[in-house]
């Protein structure tokens, strides 16, 4: 097959941090490209509306589908602007491979719940829609989470350590006799995030900033890394669910400046996953690190001091975009779908078997 007949697919991502939609347009024989990518941030509304479902609200289930349309028709506008980037007709285009808008992670219940009304996308796009990517592995026990190992094992290499800093951060393990393991290690940027929004009125630590300006205190480092989440065996997966306002408020953050919270944050974020690194990946080569927490070099430097000798760099430098990994990761699991291939590792979710995942809406 050359590569011009290859099947196209857009894959799209909005995350736990809720900064917007990335999409990807991306083949992937005779092996993985990415031809066009394009970001459309989060109107605030809907961002507001998406924080209050992650958390229990009367009538959740009405909100829950308005937002679910609203998002379709944010997602219609990254697939337009992603095309218009690539100068190709829809017609291109086999499907859209969308993880949607996750507002609860349930494992621990038998369920995950991603939205975003794949059937309004279908009929916005014309195009076939292939969603509720994590489902299928959580009906088979396992984690649902995370989705991206089985694509990252093939961009990388035996000894790569590939952490994704996004809400939450999650690590691949690609193990030097070829195995794989990959669970959440913690917060990402969510915790950043709030307390960068709670005292500065912005979304987001730019570069790390502010919290290069604070102090870590040691105490509260301490005593937050001590807290039972941290010392949890793979498989694990976490979110919003247990990352939050509510989680910040057992602490006494207000003992202390709001600038060396953030410093104590960052300190926290990094060392979650130093720990992760320790525990799990024996005589690993290289620490690759994709999604926004890769622009925060506060933390970039944390986790360099904390891998010590081990180099800790962007996937970018190894000639991989990390803003757009996520994208291009489940853009690869709808071609997986289409070829009814198992998308899921057990070794990483934990599921009783492979399984082929998500469910199609036809155009
Ligand atoms: N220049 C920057 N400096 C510091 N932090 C940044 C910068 N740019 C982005 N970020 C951080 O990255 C976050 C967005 O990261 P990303 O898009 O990878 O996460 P996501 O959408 O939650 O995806 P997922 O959780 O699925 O991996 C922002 O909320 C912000 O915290
Ligand atoms: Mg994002």
């Amino acid at each position: 097959m050359s590569d011009t007949d290859a099947p196209l697919l857009i894959g799209l991502m909005s995350g736990t941090s809720l900064d917007g939609v990335d999409a990807v347009l991306a083949r992937f024989e005779p092996q993985p490209a990415m031809l066009a990518s394009a970001f459309v941030p989060m109107p605030e509304d809907l961002k507001q509306a998406l924080l209050v479902l992650n958390q229990a609200q009367p009538d959740e289930l009405h909100a829950c589908q308005l937002a679910a349309n609203q998002l379709a028709q944010l997602y219609a506008q990254a697939v337009r602007q992603v095309l218009h980037q690539a100068g190709l007709p829809v017609s291109q285009v086999r499907a859209i491979a969308n993880h949607g808008q996750t507002i609860r992670h349930r494992p621990d219940r038998g369920y995950t719940v991603q939205i975003g009304n794949h059937a309004l996308l279908a009929e916005l796009t014309g195009l076939p829609v292939i969603g509720d990517f994590r489902s299928r592995d959580v009906a088979a026990g396992g984690q649902g989470a995370p989705l991206v190992p089985a694509f990252h094992k093939g961009l990388f290499q035996p000894g790569d350590g590939v952490v994704n800093i996004g809400g939450i951060s999650n690590l691949s393990w690609l193990a030097h006799d070829g195995s794989v393991l990959g669970f959440d290690c913690g917060p990402g940027n969510v915790l950043l995030d709030h307390w960068c929004q709670r005292h500065l009125g912005q979304p987001f630590d730019a570069g790390g900033a502010w919290a290069a300006q604070g102090q870590v205190q040691p105490a509260l480092l301490q005593a937050m890394l001590s807290s039972p989440i941290f010392q949890l065996a793979p498989p694990k997966s976490t979110g919003r669910d247990d990352f939050n306002p509510d989680w910040l408020s057992r602490w006494p953050l207000a003992d202390h400046a709001p600038v060396d919270v953030q410093a104590t944050l960052c300190a926290l974020t990094a060392q979650a996953i130093v720990q992760d690194v320790q525990r799990h990946c024996p005589n690993i080569k290289r620490v690759l690190v994709c999604g926004g927490g890769a622009r925060n070099a506060c933390l970039m430097a944390a986790l360099q001091r904390g891998m010590g000798a081990v180099p800790v760099m962007r996937t970018d430098q190894v000639g991989v975009p990390g803003d757009w990994l996520e994208a291009f990761a489940f853009a690869w699991l709808g071609w997986r779908y289409l070829q009814d291939l198992p998308g899921n590792l057990p070794s990483v979710t934990g599921a009783r078997g492979e399984r082929i995942l998500g469910c199609y809406y036809p155009a």
